[in-house]
């Protein structure tokens, strides 16, 4: 199976498109202000609306509920934030499709997202490119480091690539019990994002890849579509999946990553003291963002095992020894060598 994603106008879903008229969570009406024309106007404001896909106890909504609040207080109201949680405006792939159509302003979206619009993004996505949270931080939001990467999509999909959020490490969880060594998913299907080197790393880890979007999850494993999916212990917690798979599995085979994407016309239409403020604003969030996540991590943990969950430690090893040729499968420019070289030049 080919992961390719088109990033065109499409027909709202009824969800979205509820959503989209319905108020903001404010109160507002939505884009009240307009935005960017794409002609180099500067627009006066906006509340711009931002597209996520984790419950509001998540440590992603909390930093950006914070992020709007500022924002707002430092530009005497003219920018606001609208999180809408719990993909309201739609899974990953869809929301980004509105980001770039400027439907909706902002989104946050895993790398895989990305790596099917730009091959290069896929770097960032192997499960052995950063060796932790600190280590992924740094690299990403290095503008040494990232070059053009970050503004890649705006000529073809009018998406500017702001930095990120960690999704900190991925582990394996199952609804058939722990899983010791890459032997131990042989015959399983385990839930893949939607992209062609996490079909791999699957794959690597002898299971059965199967792509699908986050918000399917829960009853996928309820109904054994999947026998088995790969994520950190927040969304495990936070989006109940532990009540319907829950063996915990610590592989660690992966530090995730989730990118804030922001409609490059509206970017641009922020006066140049607006757009400062925006990026300072957004560099305390993601700051913000990675120290609420080692206690997010620890509270998961806690209020799963009381909700049942076992966590169960692997032999590691035996699952990055598989998982190390996926680098040289996939790199196959000199951009993404560079990328890849890069990065693993600032772990030493
Ligand atoms: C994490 C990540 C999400 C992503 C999800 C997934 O929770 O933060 O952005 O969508 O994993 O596995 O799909």
């Amino acid at each position: 199976m080919k992961i390719t994603t088109r990033v065109a106008a499409t027909a709202l879903t009824g969800v979205v498109a509820l959503a989209l008229t319905a108020c903001g969570a404010d109160g507002s009406a939505g884009n009240d202000t307009a935005g960017g024309d794409g002609n180099g106007q500067t627009s006066a404001g906006s509340t711009m609306r931002l597209a996520l896909n984790q419950t509001e106890e998540h440590p992603s909504y909390v930093a950006l509920a914070n992020f709007g609040e500022r924002l707002s207080e430092a530009t005497e109201g003219r920018w606001q934030i609208d999180v809408f949680p719990n993909e309201t405006l739609g899974a990953q792939q869809e929301a980004l499709q509105l980001v770039s159509d400027g439907t909706v302003d902002l989104a946050i979206v895993s790398g895989t997202q990305l790596e099917n619009l730009n091959s290069d993004f896929l770097v960032f996505n192997l499960p052995q490119v950063f060796d932790s949270v600190e280590h992924q931080m740094g690299v990403i939001h290095d503008q040494e480091i990232v070059g053009d990467l970050y503004t890649s999509l705006e000529d073809g999909s009018s998406i500017t690539v702001l930095g990120g959020f960690t999704q900190g490490a991925r582990s394996i969880y199952t609804n058939f019990g722990p899983v010791q060594t890459p032997a131990d998913l042989a015959g399983k299907k385990l839930r893949v994002q939607e992209s062609d080197l996490h079909i791999a790393m699957a794959e690597a880890m002898g299971a059965s890849a199967t792509p699908m979007a986050f918000g399917e999850l829960y009853t996928g494993l309820q109904a054994g579509v999947v026998d088995a999916a790969e994520n950190n212990e927040v969304s495990f917690f936070t989006q109940k999946h532990f009540e319907v798979a829950p063996y915990w599995s610590s592989t660690n085979h992966l530090v995730g990553l989730d990118y804030l994407v922001i409609n490059s016309d509206l970017a641009s239409s922020m006066s140049p003291e607006d757009r400062a403020v925006f990026d300072a604003e957004w560099t305390a969030t993601h700051e913000e963002h990675t120290e609420l996540w080692t206690t997010a991590t620890e509270d998961a943990i806690t209020q799963a095992e009381a909700g049942g969950a076992t966590f169960t430690e692997v032999d590691e090893a035996a699952f990055r020894e598989v998982l190390a040729p996926l680098a040289d499968q996939f790199i196959e420019n000199e951009v993404q060598r560079a990328l890849y070289d890069a990065a693993r030049t600032a772990a030493e």
